[in-house]
């Protein structure tokens, strides 16, 4: 069974990008909305809600385990595989397969994030490795008002305050590394312009996913979600999401 978690709603994108690539898997997802949201938190923090998450995934008998959360990718280093007795191909995150997705190509990208992955330098320096300096964006704010359903106008605002001084002419390719992001795309072209281009990296961690997992990951389809607290918000992008999976959401 693949195990998916993230502060809340956000990882709902990864796991609809997924569910398209694979509709057989078993899959629990577990959405850490009491905490919500993780983007302003610090490192020591998030060290300890990605340990408790993953612990909660495991005891829900998951063998894989699909990190959706940019804010926790610093905490998940090599090392703490071994505390899990996973192998690092049990365990994918957000980075490796969007950084990747960009190897040879000669746009101009602009990342934006929440403060917590913009301060952990985790994205500047994999794209450096691969020959790319790009401009990222801390969105303070923005991963909150998705989560808790706020209207467009705190949405826009959140986005206008971040990029008050970016030039939507100085890059190529906006790349949205917070997996809350994609359920405000509409605001972004609001604010930046309808043309710009953008880039989730849902789909690139998906066929990772496909390509990592299967064909080990083959069952019945049966998706369980786990919450840490009641979110209205949370059951109401279910719904929207997966009209025709058959699910249970649960506190967990
Ligand atoms: N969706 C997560 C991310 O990709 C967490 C955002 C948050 O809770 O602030 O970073």
């Amino acid at each position: 069974m693949i195990g998916i978690f993230d502060s809340g709603v956000g990882g709902l994108t990864v796991l609809h990008a997924i569910r398209q690539n694979l509709p057989s898997a078993d899959v629990i997802y577990f959405g850490d909305t009491k905490n919500a949201p993780y983007g302003e938190k610090s490192r020591e923090q998030l060290s300890a809600l990605t340990v408790a998450s993953i612990r909660l995934l495991q005891e829900r008998g998951a063998t894989n385990i699909v990190s959706a959360c940019n804010s926790v990718s610093a905490s998940l280093a090599i090392s703490l595989l071994d505390a899990f007795d996973l192998q690092p191909n049990q365990l994918i995150e957000m980075v490796g397969p969007t950084v990747s997705t960009f190897r040879g190509s000669d746009a101009r990208v602009a990342l934006c994030a929440t403060p917590a992955t913009v301060q952990s330098g985790i994205y500047q320096n994999a794209f450096r490795m691969i020959g790319k300096d790009i401009q990222a964006i801390p969105v303070p704010g923005l991963a909150g008002a998705i989560e808790f359903g706020k209207g467009d106008a705190e949405i826009e605002t959140a986005i206008r305050e971040a990029f008050s001084n970016v030039d939507p002419a100085s890059f190529d390719v906006l790349v949205l590394a917070c997996t809350h992001y994609p359920f405000a795309i509409s605001q972004f072209k609001n604010v930046l312009g309808a043309s710009i281009k953008i880039f989730d990296p849902a789909h690139a961690v998906a066929a990772r996913v496909e390509k990592q997992f299967w064909p080990r990951e083959v069952g019945d389809g049966r998706t369980t979600f786990l919450t840490s607290g009641e979110s209205l918000q949370f059951k109401m992008l279910v719904e929207r999401l997966f009209p025709d999976v058959p699910y249970t959401i649960e506190i967990a």
